[in-house]
């Protein structure tokens, strides 16, 4: 009796442990560039190393004027011999998007990001645009599956359908099946 309460216990505990460590899903890498200086400068787009599993994400761009017409590209790749488009390619009109989430694809783009940003109110916006530690979690792909590998995600923002920056995003996402 006491023995199989201690052989349950300790399933559980592998089980659990198992389940909490089965996923990496972290960023690698991030390149950030703007196209128009005149109008966008950033000022800061960095990873952070937290733990082995854990990277942060911290970005501080100006919008040295506002803008009132955002469209954003998004672009997922997978990384296999070389980059290759992958699922994901939507332009999303970001202003009419802030006043009322429009897009399944762009609810769960916006899901990974709104609670670390300042941009969570409608256009025009201005001033700085901020991202503070912001961290990977799987709860906004909300039970779809994913399959391992490394991934880019691209994204180009255009002001009056002109390009004015990029935010590409590296990221691994890997699940340990037990
Ligand atoms: C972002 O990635 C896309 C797709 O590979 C590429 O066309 C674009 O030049 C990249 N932008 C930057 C700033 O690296
Ligand atoms: C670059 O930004 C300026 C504002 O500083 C704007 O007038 C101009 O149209 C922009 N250029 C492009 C190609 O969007
Ligand atoms: C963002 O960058 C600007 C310009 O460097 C700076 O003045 C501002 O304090 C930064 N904002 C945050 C929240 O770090
Ligand atoms: C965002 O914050 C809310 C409230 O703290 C939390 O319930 C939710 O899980 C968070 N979402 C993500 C994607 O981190
Ligand atoms: C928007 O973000 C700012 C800065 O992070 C925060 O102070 C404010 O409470 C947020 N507003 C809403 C409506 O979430």
């Amino acid at each position: 009796m006491r023995s199989s309460i201690i052989v349950v216990a300790s399933l559980t505990f592998l089980l659990t442990c198992g389940i909490s460590n089965s996923v990496i899903f972290k960023m690698t890498n991030v390149v950030c560039t703007s196209h128009n200086k005149s109008w966008v400068r950033v000022n800061l787009c960095r990873l952070k190393a937290i733990s082995r599993s854990k990277v942060v994400f911290n970005f501080n761009a100006t919008l040295l004027y506002p803008t009132s017409d955002i469209r954003v590209t998004y672009r997922l790749f997978k990384k296999e011999s070389g980059y290759k488009p992958w699922l994901i390619n939507v332009e999303i009109d970001s202003c009419r998007f802030l006043r009322k989430p429009y897009d399944f694809m762009g609810v769960m783009i916006y899901n990974f990001f709104r609670n670390f940003t300042n941009v969570n109110h409608t256009c025009p916006l201005s001033g700085d645009l901020i991202i503070k530690n912001m961290y990977l979690t799987t709860e906004p792909f909300k039970g779809l599956p994913w399959p391992s590998g490394d991934y880019l995600f691209a994204m180009n923002w255009k002001f009056f359908r002109k390009p004015q920056f990029d935010t590409n995003v590296s990221f691994q996402f890997i699940e340990n099946l037990l």
